[in-house]
């Protein structure tokens, strides 16, 4: 049903989990500016387009590093959903490629926030990267909004895989830090790693990664027993309820602060298991060599069931929509 005519931008526009918002959001009834880098490549802006038959959607270019690109898009909305970010794994100079620009990145986009007096709220998409990691050892710990990740620990002793999560660390740290200075009423969505059908043209990194011990792809599955070896757990959430997360804390006026959005705390070898029990024709591993059976902690979304959000997906869906998936696009081989 078609509610209301607020308009809204949606930065970073061409990604996995800000196309499937876009669809819904119109498909509410909210007119919808979206930015892109480069409107001209029909690969990043095709599924888009398509978008535009349900409703009223306007696509503007803009790189996170130009502020100015920001204010058409964001002028005369009502919310801001932050998704975009220099994410660049394959980066060695981590500091120059992603930390500066995500952190100058998000500054210019709340600048500008700041600058149209109709924005009320800004949604930042984080992630659990920027709570997770530290040197603590154990394995019942409980993570939630109130923990960060360790930065100083990343930036000196620089562990295998550290910039993306000093980067998110460090640019979400700056949005709090620019919203409290400049009264921006700023939600900070937490998701951990999403999978799930995707309208993109491109299946994406997260669905790869997610879905390795299934696939088999070994450069995947190895980043993915990166992330536990890292952070100590895995996690994993479907992207329809990180979709419906950013919506239902946009329009809950009650809600502020930091959110997780969490639906499955589990570990790689804990993780095979419960696969290999549901693909039994499937060829999942067995040994996991280093990497721990039991996570080091679970991360929580209890604030934000509190608040009234409730979770579509476990862990079952979000398997089978994510191999559905794979296999209509012709990638599961396994
Ligand atoms: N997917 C996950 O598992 C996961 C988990 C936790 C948190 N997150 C966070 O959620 C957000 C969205 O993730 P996603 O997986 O949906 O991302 P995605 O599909 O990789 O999309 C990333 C977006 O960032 C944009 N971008 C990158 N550099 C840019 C720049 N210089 N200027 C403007 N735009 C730029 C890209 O734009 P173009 O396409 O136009 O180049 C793209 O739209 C990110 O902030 C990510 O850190 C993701």
């Amino acid at each position: 049903m078609k509610a209301n005519r607020k308009k809204v931008c949606v930065i970073g526009g061409s990604g996995f989990m800000a196309s499937l918002l876009i669809n819904k959001l119109l498909q509410k009834g909210y007119v919808v500016n979206t930015t892109v880098r480069n409107p001209g490549d029909p690969n990043k802006i095709s599924h888009l387009l398509e978008l535009q038959s349900l409703g009223n959607l306007e696509i503007f270019g803009a790189d996170l590093r130009v502020g100015e690109d920001f204010y058409a898009p964001i002028s005369g909305c009502e919310l801001v959903f932050q998704f975009a970010t220099p994410a660049n794994f394959a980066s060695d100079d981590p500091e120059n490629d992603m930390i500066k620009p995500a952190i100058s990145g998000v500054l210019n986009v709340l600048k500008a926030c700041a600058r149209a007096k109709e924005v009320k709220r800004v949604i930042l998409t984080s992630s659990t990267a920027a709570v997770t990691i530290n040197q603590l050892n154990g394995t019942d710990l409980v993570m939630d909004e109130s923990n960060w990740t360790d930065v100083e620990y990343l930036m000196t002793a620089k562990p295998h895989g550290w910039g993306y999560p000093a980067s998110k660390a460090l640019e979400e740290k700056a949005a709090w830090k620019f919203a409290e200075e400049n009264h921006i009423d700023l939600i900070t969505v937490i998701p951990t790693l999403t999978t799930g059908p995707s309208i993109t043209q491109d299946i994406p990194t997260s669905v790869v990664l997610a879905t390795s011990l299934v696939t088999g792809n070994g450069f995947f599955l190895k980043a993915f027993k990166d992330i536990q070896l890292l952070s100590g757990s895995i996690s994993i959430t479907h992207v329809e309820d990180i979709c419906r997360a950013h919506m239902f804390l946009a329009e809950k006026e009650s809600a502020s602060g930091r959110y997780i959005v969490c639906a499955h705390n589990t570990s790689i070898p804990e993780l095979a298991k419960f696969l290999r029990e549901r693909y039994p024709q499937c060829q999942i591993p067995t040994e996991f060599d280093d990497i721990p059976s039991k996570a080091k902690f679970v991360i929580s979304s209890d604030k934000l069931v509190k608040e009234g959000f409730r979770f579509k997906h476990g862990i079952e869906e979000i398997f089978e929509h994510s191999l559905e998936y794979l296999g209509s696009k012709g990638a599961l081989i396994n």
